[in-house]
């Protein structure tokens, strides 16, 4: 499956079995295909429900989010990140391996709404499944236990294959998830989905709004596992490890208070890498707009071009939609 012993194949060829994953990860400005919008789906959800600290973005319903996966593959978008919000939430995060999970049976929805002409990716990570808002399992000590994580991210990982995902997104900053999920899915004949690490991953501030986002009940902080912002040499030291591990794409997180560290990562290795202009960027020029103290629609393109320019060849962007609409019939690409 993986190659000779001793031998293990680099599956390159994983990010060129479509055209839009070909797109994606295409190099060379601000372009639609270079976008990937992240997106919330909601169990049981009736209706949208807005998210009041992001406005403008909500927690879907399974057929909102069937209409935002068309929109975003007729935009010629480079994918979709789907992020599942559960009914119930336990110790262990359950929710996050079932095949009738929310986040499970959204991929299949997105997948059978777009086919191959869009990546269908989703974050690999317990956070928005534990009742306790941990990115893994606890240890009697209320420790997260990295071995018994990287078990169920491998289940999990084995989930989204099943349910169609072309490329999972390990979130949880674990030792060891990129290599475990690479082998897990490997092994069950899932050889073809890819796998974008968030590799150098900051406790950050920034992420309020997402905690929202997915209701999570998380108290104190993550810094046992996601790293100290001000560390560079250790977050490119983290991509290169994913990388040995089998990460089609590594990732820097958050974005603009990070982008030294994204171009050391674009520098060190060789294969693409994404950025996430997360919830507390987009947050704060909506906010800023919002009172007229900001031209909201060029800082929006001066953002995510200091992001390219830096040295991402993929964005993570909540503006993915709007922009790619923006671009569209544009000749200035990227400029403002
Ligand atoms: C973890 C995860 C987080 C985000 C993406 N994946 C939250 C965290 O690490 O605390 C944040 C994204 C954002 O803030 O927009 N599953």
């Amino acid at each position: 499956m993986s190659g000779q012993p001793g031998f293990p194949t680099v599956r390159q060829r994983r990010l060129r079995r479509t055209p839009a994953l070909r797109r994606l990860v295409a190099e060379t400005s601000l372009e639609a295909r270079q976008l990937v919008l992240p997106v919330f789906v909601r169990e049981g959800a009736r209706e949208p429900v807005a998210i009041t600290s992001m406005p403008g973005v909500v927690q879907h319903t399974r057929d909102s989010l069937r209409k935002a996966a068309a929109e975003a593959a007729e935009l010629g978008l480079g994918g979709i990140m789907l992020f599942g919000v559960p009914e119930h939430k336990d110790a262990r995060g359950t929710g996050a391996v079932d095949p009738a999970g929310i986040l499970n049976v959204a991929i299949t929805d997105c997948v059978a709404e777009v086919g191959d002409a869009l990546p269908v990716m989703a974050d690999l990570c317990l956070d928005e499944f534990t009742d306790h808002g941990h990115c893994g399992v606890l240890d009697a000590s209320g420790a997260v236990d990295n071995d018994a994580t990287l078990e169920l991210y491998a289940e999990m990982a084995l989930a989204q294959a099943a349910a169609g995902v072309d490329l999972v997104g390990p979130s949880g900053m674990m030792d060891g998830q990129v290599g475990v999920v690479r082998s897990a899915l490997d092994g069950a004949g899932h050889a073809g989905v890819a796998i974008l690490a968030y590799s150098a991953k900051y406790a950050s501030a920034f992420y309020g709004p997402f905690r929202e986002a997915v209701d999570s009940s998380l108290q104190g902080d993550r810094r046992t596992y996601q790293q100290d912002g001000g560390n560079v040499v250790e977050g490119v030291r983290e991509a290169l490890l994913d990388v040995g591990e089998g990460a089609d794409l590594v990732m820097v997180k958050p974005a603009l208070a990070y982008l030294d560290v994204l171009r050391a990562v674009r520098e060190a290795v060789d294969v693409p890498v994404a950025a996430y202009n997360i919830s507390g960027e987009y947050a704060m020029v909506e906010a800023a707009a919002a009172r007229g103290w900001i031209d909201r629609d060029a800082a929006i393109l001066e953002m995510l071009t200091s992001i390219r320019r830096a040295g991402a060849d993929v964005v993570l962007t909540y503006w993915a939609a709007e922009v790619a609409t923006r671009l569209r019939g544009s000749l200035r690409g990227g400029s403002w």
